[in-house]
């Protein structure tokens, strides 16, 4: 994956960077982390001691002294169920700062989303930002246990190594010889596993990708009998999770023997060398007793040393999901409101493309030199070939993407200069496509007015002709709609459309083929309702179908991005251009849809 190896070529300074964007969130809990630290540092004296205990236990053992054995042994206990709440207490506080973390991220995460500009969500993969969401942010929720043992493995360390040095410094600077050893393996070992984790979390993202893409799109996946070959695909993208999760278990499963073996070694060597020196001259203190608690706390290093190894590893994957969180939360929204820009006044509905130019970045323009003017009130179509250009204007009108050259005035104002949100609001849009939320019809139709009463919600279904249909609903307008409810046809969600751009009441309206989807019969319904929802308001009409739009007070002909043509119906008619070839064409194919419009004489000139 070409991904996953650039990602990894940048990883050093981006990890650092990653570092100090992550910062300010872990800062923020300092509070908790200092009391996590008490904690560490209680555990790590209480290990100290624990030494001693051990010691004094075997030494007792060993005079048959049966009261101190006694003693000891309780004494044990006791200090154990003091580190018991050290220990709850660290874990405790360092995980609720750490799911606060990843609480506040996913927050940050999904806040930026919303904001950013449609041309992001035409770039990135849903699956890919999904998986930011869980699985990344996962990463750093789980974060608190590579904190743990961060802070109090070197402190165990510090302290078991003071302890052995104090016991007996000769044996003691021997087999911490073996501690290097250990880390040199360790290091080795981690790095690989690092790059290797990596890489499954990549694949992760592409297997969510597939996922959420062919779930989506079910229906073609199905009409089209592609199962047997999303599946294969699937299992294909999957077989390499596998292949990448295993190269990782062979690092990792090999990690753990060899540390095994070096500390056996070790012990071995401790067992044999210091056995020797028990009772010697030399180390006078030195009993079996002491021995015993050397071992120990050899143990408990080469036990947090183990630990250290692992935080090399958590840590890198910690910083990778931060960085690729990092990554979407540092994408800048491509439109956003100029500084000091001033909320739209309300709309009284005067349009204007003064010699627009756009594109959308790649290839060439989508729109070029593009002037027109809309009088408020008034209906405008445009028409013309797929592609030419038709939908990119009404992307324009509701600034999801802003101009390269020229300017699109409402009422004479530039609607760069305007807040993104107060435009918006203002203007209507019924689109092709429905989307409906999983949530009630009525809800359905209050998306963008939630404080709309019950009765403005009827009125609005009811002028949009689909009050009655809904009322044949098992739970009329309490009805589920969508992903978990039930379905509606194309001609029924348009009508909810239609609602509830009503309800918007907005002064203009865009139509992008709002009826194209449907047969004769439901679209002179829809159309009824759009009708009424045309009146007062400037509307912009995009349309194949001629027969909806002879009405227009203009009709502007695009092609490859130009506007070949303008005028009424009429007068584009008798000029014999494009229009009255497109027209032409559709009345040859469609004759009953045009017969009230347009006697035939009058297509014979063109
Ligand atoms: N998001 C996009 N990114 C890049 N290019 C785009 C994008 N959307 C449209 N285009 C291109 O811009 C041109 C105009 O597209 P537009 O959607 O405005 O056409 P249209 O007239 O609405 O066509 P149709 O009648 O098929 O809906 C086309 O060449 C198209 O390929
Ligand atoms: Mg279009």
């Amino acid at each position: 994956m070409s991904r996953a190896t650039q990602s990894m070529q940048t990883k050093k300074d981006a990890e650092h960077s990653v570092g100090k964007l992550l910062l300010p969130y872990y800062a923020d809990h300092w509070r908790l982390f200092a009391l996590g630290l008490i904690c560490t540092v209680a555990i790590a004296g209480i290990r100290y001691w624990f030494i001693d205990l051990i010691k004094n236990v075997v030494d007792a053992a060993a005079v048959r002294d049966r009261s101190q054995l006694a003693a000891t042994a309780l004494l044990i206990v006791g200090v154990h169920v003091i580190k018991w709440f050290f220990m709850y207490g660290q874990i405790y506080l360092i995980s609720s700062a750490t799911n606060r973390i990843a609480v506040r991220l996913r927050n940050d995460l999904y806040t930026h989303l919303q904001r950013l500009s449609i041309s992001f969500f035409e770039r990135a993969k849903t699956g890919h930002l999904m998986s930011r969401m869980t699985n990344d942010i996962g990463l750093v929720q789980n974060s608190a246990n590579s904190i743990i043992q961060a802070v109090s493995a070197p402190l165990i360390i510090l302290a078991l190594t003071v302890k052995v040095f104090m016991m007996n410094w000769k044996l003691a600077m021997v087999s911490l010889i073996l501690l290097p050893l250990m880390s040199y393996a360790m290091v080795k070992i981690g790095r690989g596993i690092r790059s290797l984790t990596d890489m499954l979390q990549v694949k992760l993202a592409d297997i969510a990708s597939i996922v959420q893409e062919t779930l989506s799109a079910i229906r073609i996946v199905k009409s089209f009998s592609m199962e047997d070959y999303e599946t294969s695909r699937f299992e294909d993208e999957n077989r390499e999770t596998y292949g990448a999760a295993m190269r990782a278990v062979r690092r990792s499963a090999a990690m753990v023997p060899t540390l095994d073996l070096i500390g056996i070694a070790g012990i071995a060597f401790v067992l044999w060398y210091g056995g020797s020196m028990v009772g010697s001259h030399e180390f006078k203190g030195f009993t079996v007793g002491a021995l015993f608690g050397l071992l120990v706390a050899l143990e408990g290093i080469s036990e947090a040393a183990k630990d250290v190894g692992r935080i090399n590893v958590t840590y890198h994957q910690t910083m990778a999901g931060a960085k690729r969180i990092f990554e979407v939360l540092s994408e800048a929204p491509e439109v956003s409101d100029m500084p000091g820009a001033i909320p739209m006044p309300p709309i009284k509905g005067h349009v204007e493309f003064r010699n627009v130019s756009f594109s959308y970045g790649i290839g060439e323009a989508a729109l070029e030199d593009i002037s027109f003017e809309m009088e408020p009130g008034s209906h405008v179509a445009i028409v013309g070939p797929s592609g030419a250009g038709k939908s990119t204007i009404a992307n324009l009108i509701l600034r999801f993407y802003d101009v390269t050259d020229g300017a699109v005035l409402i009422d004479g104002i530039d609607v760069r200069k305007v807040t993104i949100s107060s435009l918006r609001k203002q203007i209507g849009i019924v689109p092709q496509e429905t989307m409906l939320f999983s949530s009630s019809i009525r809800e359905n139709i209050a998306y963008g007015r939630i404080e709309a009463t019950e009765s403005e919600i009827i009125e609005a279904a009811k002028a949009a002709n689909a009050h009655d249909f809904i009322m044949r609903l098992p739970e009329g307008y309490g009805t589920l709609v969508g992903e978990r409810g039930i379905k509606l046809s194309g001609g029924e969600r348009q009508r909810i459309a239609i609602a509830r751009a009503l309800l918007k009441n907005p002064k203009i309206l865009i139509l992008d083929e709002a009826t194209s989807s449907l047969d004769v019969a439901s679209e002179a319904i829809v159309q009824e309702a759009l009708e009424r929802l045309m009146s007062n308001r400037t509307t912009l009409i995009i349309a194949h179908r001629l027969s909806t739009i002879v009405g227009a007070d203009k009709i502007i002909v695009l092609d490859k991005g130009r506007i070949v043509e303008m005028g009424t119906h009429d007068e584009l008619l008798r000029r014999g251009g494009l229009y009255s070839e497109l027209y032409a064409v559709q009345l040859r194919v469609h004759p009953q849809e045009y017969s009230e419009h347009a006697p035939a004489a009058d297509i014979s000139g063109g």
